[in-house]
């Protein structure tokens, strides 16, 4: 073996003692009261990277959260990767239906549970440590590195979108890697070559200019709680399909190759279900719960309310209904435009017994990798080096906004090598990462770092 691959064995126990300290850091982004603890977690990677003795380590502000940038580049003829991940979190909430406390990281049955621990600081922290295992041995690293680590992926990257555009020389590099997506299944790594992008709408509908008496005014005057259900209630037909006009138009149809390809992978419906205790799985007619999941646009309500929730029985006719409704897009649709048609569409189903207000949150461009890329065949090969398992190539419904700005800013491809699970729980309480996922997920990044040249010169 290595030294580098020895030097990650020999250290794994202080590389989780350190993750756990980044984990302790409530960095949620989208709360501005922690504005404080993002921080912090970006001087906790700055202060990491600098024991690295690379050529640069640097914190850039931002009007938002800081953007940690370092490079260490010795090579002229030879690739450089460009590291990205983001050290924000979503927030933790519903914080009882946690087992330990989301900011205390545990190890639970070869799990780390932590906010955090698998979206995005664990598995964005191999990448440190893979480097780490070559400079602290004396190895001298095959390639150049850059690291661009942000604290807003979370609330949809706005600050790193104009970075990259004005920091195109800076950032120069030949593929972009990644790991902050889920593998096909444990022990069988999968590189993502696809993603979902995202518009992400507010709705409120407004009726009389209080809240009124249901029995008084029941009956007479419109419920816009009523509306609003009746209202989102076309948004779909019976058979899954979104009936916003012109939606589908720029939507990019699965050839026979891309269904073929599906079909292939190892996908357990039965077992889908059970982990889900659903009876019976939902969606678009004539596709499959895969494509469905990642290559078929989707319109969900994320979030709906109005009216009296508390306890008891409130007879009351609601003023006011609002909801969150949110769309995840595939190429080539644009997130403004696909905004825009929501808009027209959802106003033009309100009755003249309401008003209706539609706004739009961050949103995302959907994105798809190149799959003769050589930097995936590099990726592929470590992958099977450390898992000793054949590699598989899908596609993800989550959305990475930045990937399509990589693209389309910096002309380069993103590997996507995720080393956490579907079943990892991001964004919900209990958030965990295998232990053996980030070990392997070192070795896998040391590893693609060593073997890229050999592929670069193919
Ligand atoms: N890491 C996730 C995206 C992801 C998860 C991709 C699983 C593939 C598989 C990322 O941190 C995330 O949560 N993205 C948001 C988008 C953003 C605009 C808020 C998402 O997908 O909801
Ligand atoms: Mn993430
Ligand atoms: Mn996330």
């Amino acid at each position: 073996m290595s030294k580098t691959q020895d030097y990650i064995d020999q250290h794994i126990d202080r590389f989780l003692t350190e993750l756990f300290e980044l984990l302790r850091i409530p960095s949620v982004s989208t709360d501005s009261d922690k504005k404080g603890e993002v921080e912090k977690a970006a001087h906790f990677l700055i202060n990491q990277l600098e024991d690295l003795e690379l050529d640069t380590v640097k914190k850039f502000e931002t009007p938002g959260n800081p953007i940690v940038y370092a490079e260490y580049c010795p090579h002229d003829d030879k690739p450089t990767v460009l590291i990205y991940g983001h050290y924000d979190v979503q927030p933790s909430d519903p914080d009882e239906l946690w087992n330990t406390p989301p900011f205390e990281p545990t190890v639970r049955e070869g799990n780390i549970y932590a906010r955090g621990s698998s979206d995005d600081k664990g598995q964005s922290y191999t990448h440190i440590k893979a480097v780490e295992s070559f400079r602290k041995t004396g190895t001298e690293l095959p390639v150049n590195v850059k690291f661009i680590l942000e604290g807003e992926e979370e609330i949809g990257s706005p600050n790193l979108i104009p970075f990259i555009e004005e920091h195109k020389d800076m950032l120069a590099c030949d593929m972009v890697l990644i790991s902050d997506t889920a593998m096909f299944a444990e022990d069988q790594p999968s590189i993502t070559y696809g993603l979902r992008g995202l518009a992400y709408m507010e709705v409120e509908v407004v009726g009389p200019n209080r809240d009124l008496h249901s029995g008084v005014y029941g009956g007479a005057v419109e419920n816009p709680v009523n509306v609003l259900c009746e209202m989102i209630a076309k948004l779909k037909d019976e058979d899954g399909v979104i009936q916003i006009p012109k939606f589908y138009d720029k939507v990019k149809s699965l050839t026979k190759a891309d269904r073929d390809a599906y079909k292939q992978l190892p996908f357990d419906e039965k077992a889908y279900k059970e982990s889900l205790d659903i009876d019976a799985v939902h969606g678009e007619k004539g596709y499959s719960t895969l494509e469905r999941a990642s290559a078929r646009p989707t319109l969900d309500v994320n979030g709906i309310w109005g009216g009296y929730t508390k306890e008891g029985a409130k007879t009351v006719l609601p003023s006011k209904a609002n909801a969150k409704i949110s769309m995840r897009l595939v190429p080539d649709q644009d997130p403004k435009e696909i905004a825009q048609l929501f808009t027209e569409y959802f106003q033009s189903l309100a009755p003249d017994t309401v008003k209706v207000k539609v706004s739009e949150h961050h949103g995302g461009h959907p994105s798809v990798t190149d799959l003769d890329f050589y930097g995936l065949k590099a990726g592929a090969q470590a992958f099977e080096d450390i898992y000793h398992e054949e590699v598989l190539f899908s596609r993800e419904g989550g959305s990475i906004p930045i990937v399509s700005d990589f693209k389309r800013v910096l002309g380069v491809e993103s590997i996507l090598m995720g080393f956490g699970l579907t079943s990892d729980a991001i964004h919900s309480p209990n958030e965990k990462f295998a232990l053996k996922d980030f070990h392997r997920g070192i070795k896998t990044s040391a590893r693609f770092l060593e073997i890229l040249p050999e592929f670069a010169d193919k």
